[in-house]
């Protein structure tokens, strides 16, 4: 059982390092310490921070360790300082920061190998190695968005993703009968602090989104002069398109009739098929009132990913309890685009949702909250300092993020002007009238 830990723990710290390699030796070291937007930090600083993280955390907390370097901690804070300003800062150079993670990391192996995993809520479950792992596949995330902004040739490649999509087929929505689920979670070994605890929520009956908005869709409300009609938008929403001219998802330009997009390097048709990508929460919320329709609260998102309505349990992903593969979902940058609205019918909810786990994250209509009886661990820095309304939820993954970070109950969050990360969206409505019963 501790060995299946260790093990468990050593996979998933390899897994991100082996990622954590692939995104940061692909460009040169000018393009590693350049700023490639405002909005992201220098690809050499994400890859340090990683390091020093994982120094606080397994070496110096869980191993007891003397600090190795704790001269640097403060340049890579990041509540010191703003993304903006991080390429100011005396970053260890990219051969240094290497150089650094991987010191660390040799350390690390030993005191995993050493450290008995019981006696306290950091050991249990080998929960901080898992939680450090998860914190470098989610900078692993941030960086590929900053390759994403990046300007100039493709630097990375993938496979297309599986061609299955069969989304026109599908009944365009399910509907969620009313009733009681458990949202969250107190026995995931893994799930970070503001997943829990497990709680009830009683859901009135909504119908939702068989798979996410595609490109396809989200033009008609472009050509329809969804982004020039004031009555769909969110004041600050309107103010945000109005005062950077924005007419479309982010990346996408229209050129002789058409309409193009910027993925990883390459400039290519919009594929109308695949769900709409680099979507801010405001463009997803205009877009859903123009369709009649409204965005899922997170207690609906969650209970159409988890809840069985035959068993009446809920369960860890849509498709049951088993760990993600990839018959699955489209997660952990095996690709490096959405696969098209309807493919993964293995990964559908037993409503026969699909897509919920993978692709984009789904920008949710909820603020980001506590849960009922949520306590801070092991750092509020983590989360508690982001409750309340100026953040929104979205879950369910992108194709870049790893299966370790991603679960039924994970809980991302971001402010509702962001696009550039990897975001879209589904639609909801109350099932008026409707209390339930045969779908
Ligand atoms: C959960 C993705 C919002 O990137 O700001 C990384 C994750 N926290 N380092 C972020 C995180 C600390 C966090 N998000
Ligand atoms: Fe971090």
């Amino acid at each position: 059982m501790t060995d299946d830990l260790r093990t468990r723990a050593l996979e998933a710290l390899t897994a991100a390092r082996t990622r954590t390699a692939t995104l940061t030796s692909c460009v040169d070291d000018d393009e590693l310490t350049a700023q490639h937007s405002p909005l992201m930090s220098p690809l050499v600083w994400d890859l340090a921070h990683i390091g020093n993280q994982e120094e606080q955390w397994l070496l110096r907390t869980v191993g007891g360790r003397e600090a190795l370097r704790p001269e640097i901690d403060s340049v890579y804070d990041a509540f010191e300082h703003p993304r903006a300003l991080r390429p100011t800062l005396p970053l260890l150079a990219p051969a240094e920061a290497r150089v650094y993670a991987s010191d660390v990391r040799g350390r690390v192996l030993d005191i995993l190998e050493r450290t008995p995993l019981e006696g306290g809520p950091l050991l249990d479950a080998a929960f901080a190695f898992g939680m450090i792992a998860q914190h470098e596949q989610q900078h692993d995330e941030t960086m590929l968005i900053t390759h994403q902004l990046r300007r100039g040739p493709a630097a990375l490649t993938a496979p297309e993703p599986p061609a299955t999509g069969n989304g026109q087929l599908l009944p365009s929505e399910v509907l969620v009968p009313a009733g009681p689920f458990t949202m969250g979670t107190s026995s995931e070994p893994w799930a970070l602090d503001n997943e829990r605890p497990a709680h009830e929520r009683v859901v009135p009956a909504y119908c939702i989104d068989t798979v996410p908005v595609t490109c396809g869709a989200y033009q008609a409300f472009i050509e329809d002069g969804g982004y020039t009609q004031r009555c769909w938008w969110a004041d600050e929403g309107w103010e945000q398109i109005r005062q950077h001219g924005i007419g479309a998802p982010l990346f996408w330009r229209r050129e002789g009739g058409v309409w193009l997009r910027r993925r990883f390097g390459v400039t290519e048709e919009v594929p109308p098929d695949e769900p709409v990508l680099h979507v801010s929460w405001y463009e997803a919320d205009a877009y859903a009132r123009w369709a009649g329709r409204r965005l899922p609260t997170e207690a609906e998102w969650e209970k159409a990913a988890r809840h069985d309505p035959g068993s009446g349990r809920t369960r860890r992903y849509p498709w049951g309890d088993e760990e993600p593969t990839p018959a699955h979902a489209n997660l952990g940058q095996r690709h490096l685009r959405p696969a098209a609205a309807g493919s993964y019918p293995e990964g559908a909810s037993p409503l026969g949702v699909r897509q919920l786990i993978g692709d984009v994250w789904e920008w949710t209509s909820s603020d980001f909250l506590a849960y009922p009886g949520f306590a801070a661990f092991p750092y509020r820095e983590y989360s508690e300092v982001f409750f309340g309304s100026e953040y929104k939820v979205l879950r369910g993954g992108s194709f870049a993020v790893d299966p370790v970070a991603c679960r039924g109950t994970f809980r991302n969050w971001d402010l509702p002007v962001r696009r550039q990360i990897f975001s879209g969206f589904r639609t909801a409505r109350d099932a008026d009238g409707q209390t339930g019963g045969p779908a």
